[in-house]
């Protein structure tokens, strides 16, 4: 990656009239209705995108799209790519680099993800508070990381507790139940082994999936404020586990995703 190559990327965008966006939408697993409510929407491809990685899983129709929800100027990634696609870290998080050099403020993140805390629900929405990085690896970890901001990147609040603070309120207006917890990081993509969840429990997660950590972490080195949901698809109780099947999971994501939307769309209002 260069700074050449993000320029790139950029001119592309800006061309296609994706101008000064002021906040970027990252859709999980399932979780794409959000689209449907962008007004003026201009899209780029994936595959257009100088430099873009290229989406592989069939159920991600790997799209930037920029438009307005709420009178804003967003742009939201419909698919997200991920390390178990064999996408380096690098590439995972370019959409972020570029999102922020297009100018966005702040980032939301969704993602679909087993509960680990059995007190919480399948369709139970989760505001991420704090990660565990269990991707074995970092975004950050590279020779030239220098050119893109610094290194040892603070994490004591990865997550920014104004909006959490304000999202919170909101769920409670709203009367939607927003759990909070960690969320633990994977490379998947097969689904844990009881043994594993045993582990991820003992460790303090609350919630487990393959995405978010390594966005996460290029966006605190940018210094860019996120808020982060994850839509819990499956109870991961290892004295008890059943078999999960990837449709249970983009069914219970879709399911939830309407109280996700409303939990964005205030957000957004408020911000
Ligand atoms: N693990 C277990 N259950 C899940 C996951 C995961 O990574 N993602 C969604 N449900």
């Amino acid at each position: 990656m260069t700074n050449k190559q993000l320029k790139e990327s950029y001119d592309y965008l800006i061309n296609k009239g994706f101008e000064a966006p002021e906040l970027g939408i990252v859709l999980g697993t399932g979780l794409e209705q959000l689209v449907g409510f962008i007004e003026n929407p201009i899209t780029a491809h994936y595959h257009h995108i100088p430099f873009f990685p290229l989406a592989t899983v069939e159920f991600h129709s790997g799209k930037l799209i920029y438009g307005f929800l709420e009178n804003k100027r967003v742009v939201v990634m419909q698919g997200r790519f991920h390390c178990y696609e064999g996408y380096s870290f690098l590439d995972v998080t370019y959409p972020i680099r570029v999102m922020h050099s297009l100018g966005i403020n702040k980032l939301f993140i969704s993602n679909a993800a087993g509960a680990i805390n059995l007190d919480f629900k399948k369709g139970d929405l989760m505001l991420i508070e704090d990660h565990i990085n269990f991707q074995g690896g970092s975004p950050l970890a590279f020779k030239n990381v220098a050119d893109f901001g610094p290194r040892f990147v603070d994490m004591s609040e990865p997550y920014d507790p104004q909006m959490r603070q304000l999202i919170t309120s909101i769920a409670q207006e709203q009367q939607i139940t927003l759990r909070h917890g960690v969320y633990a990081s994977v490379v998947g993509p097969q689904l844990e082994t009881k043994a594993e969840y045993r582990m991820l429990k003992i460790i303090g997660a609350d919630a487990v999936g393959m995405s978010t950590v390594p966005e996460v972490i290029v966006a605190n080195q940018l210094k860019l404020p996120v808020m982060a949901i994850s839509v819990l698809t499956d109870e991961c109780d290892p004295d008890n586990l059943k078999p999960v099947h990837i449709s249970d999971i983009l069914k219970v994501s879709s399911e939830a995703e309407p109280k996700m939307i409303t939990l964005f769309r205030e957000l957004i209002k408020n911000l």
